[in-house]
């Protein structure tokens, strides 16, 4: 049995959330991370048996048999380096979704996120759009957050601003962004309302709260929020200025003509 502190799901996994820490996005146990992993690849490192089961609290029938690395709750992502297995589980989803299976990690008797419901449902959402989606991942990044305080909290708008902020994000997120109005977070409402716009999206803003994004894997997914969160920077730096120039919806079309991306369908003026 290989060692799994080797294994590149798991450096990789550990290098991203120091990363997301050194970036300010998840203060004291703030952002959850989920990751999607074939029984196949952990086959070298564990021998599957089951520690102790959980219970979730919510269902997701797709997922049964899956395996998922996953943030602990409570766990301070500045921490996860020095004892990964404290602060990271390797859960097997069984019961219809409604038991997480421990394979590994939560050493000390902790558990997986509060956020489960919007990470397991997401999940669940993205992989009927796109079978290679593998990560999600959820954070507080500043500028993005304080953008959801004097910006309208329309998706069409929000992703409008967001798209005029940098000439590249049309090309990085050309399905924009979904916004949730301010909803109590860790719940299975909140897990469902996300998902659902994860169908349209693979950001969904969290007013007042924070982001989620998705993708294929941990540099696809990070790099859509860093992404994001800088064009939000941007929106803070110049919001109580005159605006002299934009990106105009003819530049933006350029751009995705050129780089060959669909922009969300509607979110362009004609
Ligand atoms: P957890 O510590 O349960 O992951 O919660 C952090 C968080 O960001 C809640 O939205
Ligand atoms: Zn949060």
């Amino acid at each position: 049995m290989k060692d799994i502190m080797t294994a590149p799901f798991m450096t990789e996994a550990v290098r991203t959330v120091t990363n997301m820490y050194n970036h300010g996005w998840d203060e004291r146990n703030g952002g959850n991370v989920s990751i999607m992993l074939d029984e196949s690849e952990l086959r070298d490192y564990l021998d599957m048996s089951v520690i102790r089961e959980i219970p979730t609290g919510f269902g997701a029938p797709s997922l049964d048999g899956r395996c998922f690395l996953v943030t602990g709750t409570g766990k301070y992502f500045k921490n996860v380096r020095y004892d990964p297995e404290r602060n990271l589980g390797i859960i097997r989803v069984s019961d219809s979704g409604r038991t997480a299976q421990l394979l590994w990690g939560y050493s000390d008797g902790g558990k997986f996120t509060s956020e489960l419901p919007a990470h397991l449902m997401s999940h669940a959402a993205r992989l009927e759009i796109n079978p290679a989606n593998r990560v999600v991942m959820h954070c507080h990044p500043a500028n993005l957050l304080a953008m959801t305080y004097i910006h309208s909290l329309d998706s069409r708008e929000f992703t409008r601003t967001l798209w005029q902020m940098c000439t590249e994000c049309i090309v990085v997120f050309p399905d924009g962004v979904n916004v949730l109005p301010w909803m109590l977070c860790g719940t299975n409402e909140i897990g469902e309302a996300t998902a659902e716009m994860m169908k349209t999206a693979r950001l969904v803003v969290w007013s007042q709260h924070g982001i989620y994004g998705c993708g294929a894997d941990l540099d696809e997914t990070f790099g859509l929020i860093e992404t994001a969160e800088k064009a939000a920077e941007i929106y803070l730096k110049i919001a109580h200025l005159p605006r002299l120039n934009t990106i105009k919806d003819s530049e933006l079309r350029q751009l995705a003509e050129h780089f060959n991306v669909e922009p969300r369908r509607g979110y362009l003026d004609d």
